[in-house]
């Protein structure tokens, strides 16, 4: 018997359930299910473990000095309050902007990471969610290691031998501002994480359980996850749990020293990245923005101080102190001395120096990442390589073993210019929107804004999925999942989806999905159009001015 209330047909509910008994309680509803793993029949990891040597095994461990203890409730004015834990004290620009700009997120590769809004790259209606009408079959994460210390020889701690010898020899007058300056001291080490950048890699470990945990039951071998350094350690601590963590993966570490075939530090074996006028071109161009940027900074700063010739070096590597000292000591006094505009201005000098040396603008730039996407493609078509004549490494990626091709979820952990190499490689095109870069203006319509691309925890990552409405051809491949066939892919970097429309053959999405033949086909047609012996090895010349975009070589 029907009603109607107020003209609108009321149908009993009885009715509704006899018709649509999806909307009512499955009895599945509250029943308890769990998961385990390593499942049962599976061996967990016992040491040593003897196909995965460990650190100390492997060698080549490169500098590690460590810094001086952080004490931040003496050396900070404030205690950091936030959301979450974060022992930074956020610190305000000179000119006190507050709350409508933050100073952490213009630090360029040294910013902390953050969570990018969807419309960041162009696709405002997409998220990191699963689209409707799709599965998640498989992941690829590509992250970088949290923050560090400086690496060794670098602007802050030359900025600190200037200060201590002038010290030592004329003495000095700071006032004002630049005070602090007659009693700081150096604190920071070279190269390894600092406590912040532990807890931002257990972090992403613990944020890619909860998002992707599910994929696990599709593991039938304990997992094989990569790293150059000890990276990856903090991320299956904060995935696995602290107690687990070790027995429960199987951790590759790949040699990082010069002259190896590294995947995930390409620039061992890329000799022209070594060369000054090619893979040090980023440096030459970021320093003539710094020229130009910090001239009233100078001026300013050197009322307040005596028998110190401020330049823009020192400009640079005082702005640097301020997030090395943050991120490593919770507070830097040198971030008060900076304003809104010099924050931006800090930011364009680290997006030139990494669009010219690791981004779309530099020669070697594809030739680096291409390794990478060679073995991206090794896992998707479940083929193996064969020709080696990029970075990748013949002994690990010829064994599966070393290099299983069916994984639910693939982990690699790697450095800021080799994840910014990588999306060059990957044709990601949309990050080089408005370059050429200008060294005499800040280019505001540009998309590479490395604070975007390389923070400390940067995260790349391809969602396998099977959209199965979506799809004509299907591939017909095992990806561990039991989710269904691969259909799709797409890439998300630091929550905001990257458009594919690059690739040759993908079309626009605004979930950024491309097809997955679609995709393997383009990309390899990608791979086939870098040629690394050239770029890396060749003897050339960049023309000036340098208009590459696509991260080759001129022809
Ligand atoms: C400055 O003087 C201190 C104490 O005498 C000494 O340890 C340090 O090596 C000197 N540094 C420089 C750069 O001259
Ligand atoms: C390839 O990797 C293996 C395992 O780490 C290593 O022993 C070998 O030296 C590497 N080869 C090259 C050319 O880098
Ligand atoms: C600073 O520059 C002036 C002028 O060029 C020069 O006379 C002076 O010696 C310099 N001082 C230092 C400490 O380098
Ligand atoms: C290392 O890379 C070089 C240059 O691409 C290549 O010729 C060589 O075969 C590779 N070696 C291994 C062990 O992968
Ligand atoms: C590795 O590959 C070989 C040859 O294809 C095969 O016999 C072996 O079972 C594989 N091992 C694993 C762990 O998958
Ligand atoms: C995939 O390929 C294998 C071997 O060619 C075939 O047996 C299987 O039916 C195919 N699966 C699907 C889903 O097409
Ligand atoms: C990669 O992008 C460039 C534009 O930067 C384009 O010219 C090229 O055709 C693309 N390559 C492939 C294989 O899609
Ligand atoms: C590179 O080419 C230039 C010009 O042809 C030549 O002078 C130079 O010796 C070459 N360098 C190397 C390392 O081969």
């Amino acid at each position: 018997m029907l009603a109607t209330v107020g003209g609108l047909l009321v149908v009993p509910l009885a009715a509704l359930a006899a018709n649509v008994p999806r909307e009512l309680a499955s009895s599945f509803a509250g029943a308890p299910t769990s998961f385990q793993f390593p499942p049962a029949d599976v061996t967990p990891v016992t040491f040593p473990d003897p196909n995965f040597p460990d650190a100390a095994q492997v060698g080549f461990p490169g500098p590690t000095p460590t810094g001086d203890e952080a004490f931040a409730l003496a050396t900070a004015p404030a205690v950091a309050q936030t959301e979450c834990f974060d022992p930074i004290v956020r610190p305000d620009t000179s000119d006190r902007r507050g709350s409508t700009f933050n100073v952490v997120r213009n630090w360029g590769n040294l910013s902390p990471w953050f969570s990018l809004p969807a419309g960041t790259f162009g696709l405002p209606k997409a998220s990191p969610l699963v689209p409707n009408g799709c599965d998640l079959t498989q992941v690829h994460i590509l992250h970088r290691h949290g923050a560090r210390y400086p690496t060794s020889g670098s602007a802050p701690a030359a900025f600190a031998a200037k200060i201590q010898s002038l010290a030592n020899s004329t003495g000095f007058d700071a006032t004002g501002p630049l005070e602090f300056l007659a009693t700081w001291e150096y604190k920071l080490g070279a190269e390894i994480l600092t406590p912040l950048g532990r807890q931002q890699l257990y972090d992403l470990g613990v944020n890619a359980r909860v998002r992707y945990g599910v994929l696990l039951k599709g593991f039938t071998d304990i997992p094989v996850w990569r790293t150059t350094s000890e990276g990856v350690l903090q991320f299956a601590a904060g995935f696995f749990g602290v107690q687990q963590f070790t027995t429960s993966y199987h951790q590759l570490i790949e040699i990082e020293s010069p002259g190896f075939n590294t995947t995930l530090a390409p620039y061992e074996i890329c000799k022209n990245n070594n060369v000054p006028t090619i893979g040090g071109l980023g440096n030459t161009k970021a320093a003539e923005w710094a020229a130009v940027y910090t001239v009233p900074t100078i001026k300013r700063l050197s009322k307040h101080i005596t028998n110190v010739n401020l330049t823009s070096t020192d400009i640079v590597a005082m702005q640097m102190l301020c997030a090395y000292e943050s991120v490593a000591l919770g507070y830097s006094a040198f971030c008060d001395l900076f304003t809104e505009s010099e924050w931006e201005s800090f930011e364009y000098f680290i997006d030139l120096g990494f669009w010219y040396s690791n981004g779309p603008g530099g020669s070697t730039v594809a030739a680096q990442g291409v390794g990478y996407v060679q073995e991206l493609i090794s896992r998707l078509t479940q083929t193996r390589i064969t020709d080696f004549n990029t970075a990748v490494n013949s002994t690990i990626v010829s064994s599966n073993v070393t290099f299983p091709l069916v994984q639910p979820i693939f982990v690699d952990a790697s450095h800021d210019t080799v994840i910014s190499s990588i999306a060059v490689a990957l044709n990601l095109t949309s990050l080089a929107k408005g370059g050429p870069l200008p060294t005499d203006r800040i280019a505001k319509d540009r998309q590479w804004v490395v604070s975007h691309v390389a923070p400390f925890g940067t995260n790349l990552v391809a969602q396998v999925l099977s959209c199965p409405a979506k799809s004509a051809g299907v591939a017909n491949l095992t990806t561990g999942s039991t989710s269904g066939t691969p259909t799709h892919v797409r890439w998300i970097l630091n929550d905001a989806v990257v458009p594919l429309t690059g690739v040759q053959g993908c079309t626009e999405d605004q979930d950024g999905l491309c097809n997955i033949d679609t995709y393997i086909a383009g990309t390899q047609a990608r791979i086939d159009e870098i040629d690394f012996q050239f770029d890396c090895l060749g003897n050339y010349t960049i023309p000036e001015p340098d208009d590459i975009t696509d991260g080759r070589a001129p022809r």
